[in-house]
């Protein structure tokens, strides 16, 4: 069933900023965009590298190895040499706490 599980602190990344955090076993990178927070999987749907090398421009991310791009909102494809979207978590944050919707 899946819980929500505390990863970090709100200030813990600074805006434009991509962290990754192993919670219970998911790798997840979390991005700040102008105040809010998205969690997505942190590997690449093209050959499994880091999402969290990469870069954000808006909620736009792009991967360091072969460049492909995703929205972090939404998972979506933007560029190849990715096909396949990428898993988003849902995410609350409460005070100054961030917590991501796992399956435990
Ligand atoms: S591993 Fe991300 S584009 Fe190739």
């Amino acid at each position: 069933m899946p819980e929500f599980v505390k990863v970090m602190k709100t200030y813990d990344i600074l805006p434009g900023e991509i962290k990754s955090f192993d919670v219970e076993g998911e790798v997840i990178a979390i991005c700040h965009i102008n105040g809010n927070f998205y969690a997505i999987k942190d590997e690449c749907s093209h050959m499994a590298y880091p999402l969290s090398d990469g870069s954000l421009d808006g909620e736009i991310i792009t991967c360091a190895w072969h460049g492909a791009k995703f929205n972090v909102k939404t998972g979506d494809v933007l560029s190849m040499p990715a096909v396949v979207p990428i898993e988003t978590y849902q995410l609350k944050i409460e005070g100054e706490n961030v917590y991501v919707l796992i399956e435990l």
